[in-house]
């Protein structure tokens, strides 16, 4: 029993592993809402997609995407594990270099750069900046030469593919606000080839997050493989092909590509360029590694039969939900022999869209349960803020021995406040 699950929940457990971990004893000690992550999980999983790739015997880099968990001991852990890191702003650029990335271990993403991101991005002198726009190429440019240097580029190509995903994470689409059309794409880097400043070695592409099929991936890097192509007949220095992130994971039911068929797919449209490919995982490597742990505050009947559940963890520690209607697995920590009730699981904010799941089935819940909100590591502590003046919450990391510790302690109000005009 994992948890105390139900039977479809056991179809996760082969990726979590926090069942060895006292997670009632760090509810105690450290509160809740709680952020726990498991160490074996990430390095687990990290080890299989490097090995995934390393079967298809083809140059890969594996930049892990710190917006998905940028916490500083996770950050770390994914570095000692051997990946390089994608960051999408100066901060995580600045968190990544503290766990100790180089700078040539580092590519920069981001719709919108600001000068100083810019400036500082080029005098780190990074593996690569994914340049967003003819615009911002240009910047580039004049920033590299005022610096007396050369800044390494890659162009983020859209290519108007539907990655058949939540709207708000689908970042491929001609409609969407991110890269240069593909079409445009060649003569962008054509007119900017005897820029001083640039050295143009690639090209990038990322459709969006939660995509849970091969399709619209192979799609958007066989249109920018065969652009890469073009561009290095004409003369392109090319040497690499970012084909970004993307790869969901299973929250529910249903299924996800497989590591393995997830990189021959990718290596098999990279091949015919010669290039060396880059991937930008992050939600597939640290999703399923963490829970949030919240304590049940309230029980009251619900006008529609049910009751509601109401928990104190809310928006504030976990968006996803009230953002999307994204879906979450709750699970009682402790097993039960109370009677399955249907439940709507809501947070404490004044705010309805605070709401973790509806009619959802739990085991007759009573205030000071623990429940465990899984499959949180990724675009969660990373999405959490202070609304209603509620702290972020911890973050603690788990080894497969059981033992853990505090990767981030939970804030104060003096913290909150040291920002602030004194009082
Ligand atoms: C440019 C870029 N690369 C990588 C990622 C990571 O995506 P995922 O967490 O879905 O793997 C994202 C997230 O949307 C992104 O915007």
């Amino acid at each position: 029993m994992i948890l105390g699950v139900t039977a479809t929940d056991t179809a996760h457990a082969p990726v979590f592993a926090l069942d060895q971990a006292p997670l009632d004893r760090i509810a105690a000690a450290e509160g809740t809402p709680c952020y726990v992550y498991s160490a074996p999980v990430i390095r687990g999983r990290l080890a299989a997609l490097q090995q995934a790739f390393a079967s298809c015997a083809y140059p890969t880099a594996l930049h892990y995407a710190l917006k998905a968990n940028s916490s500083l001991g996770v950050v770390r852990l994914v570095r000692e594990a051997g990946a390089d890191a994608d960051a999408n702003s100066i901060g995580e650029i600045e968190v990544a270099l503290r766990a100790g990335f180089r700078p040539d271990q580092l590519v920069f993403t981001g719709v919108g750069k600001s000068p100083a991101e810019l400036s500082r991005a080029v005098s780190l002198d990074l593996k690569a900046i994914n340049a967003e726009s003819p615009g911002e190429l240009d910047r580039l440019d004049a920033l590299a030469r005022a610096q007396g240097r050369r800044v390494r580029v890659a162009l983020r190509v859209n290519p108007d593919v539907d990655a058949m995903s939540h709207p708000h994470i689908s970042t491929g689409l001609r409609s969407s606000k991110f890269g240069v059309p593909l079409d445009d794409a060649a003569t962008v880097l054509r007119e900017r080839r005897g820029s001083a400043g640039l050295e143009i070695i690639g090209l990038h592409v990322h459709v969006g997050s939660q995509i849970t099929s091969l399709g619209p991936l192979c799609e958007a890097a066989r249109k920018v493989a065969g652009l890469a192509v073009a561009l290095r007949a004409e003369g392109f220095a090319l040497s690499h092909l970012d084909l970004g992130g993307g790869l969901g994971i299973v929250y529910d039911t249903g299924e996800v590509p497989t590591y393995e068929a997830f990189a021959r797919a990718l290596v098999e449209v990279a091949r015919p360029t010669g290039l060396t490919l880059i991937v930008e995982p992050g939600r597939t490597l640290v999703g399923p590694a963490g829970v949030l742990l919240a304590r049940v505050i309230d029980v009251k009947p619900h006008a529609g039969g049910g009751r509601f559940v109401v928990l104190d963890a809310g928006m504030t520690e976990l968006l996803r939900p009230a953002l999307y209607g994204a879906f979450h697995r709750i699970v009682p920590v402790q097993s039960s022999t109370r009677p399955l009730v249907p439940c709507d699981v809501v947070g404490p904010v004044c705010e309805s869209s605070d709401s973790f799941g509806r009619a959802r089935d739990l085991p007759e819940p009573e205030v000071g349960d623990l429940m465990a909100i899984m499959d949180t590591g990724a675009y969660g502590a990373v999405m959490s803020n202070t609304y209603n003046r509620r702290p972020l919450p911890p973050e603690v990391l788990v080894q497969a021995d059981g033992s853990w510790r505090l990767l981030r302690r939970r804030q104060t109000i003096d913290d909150m406040l040291a920002l602030e005009e004194p009082a």
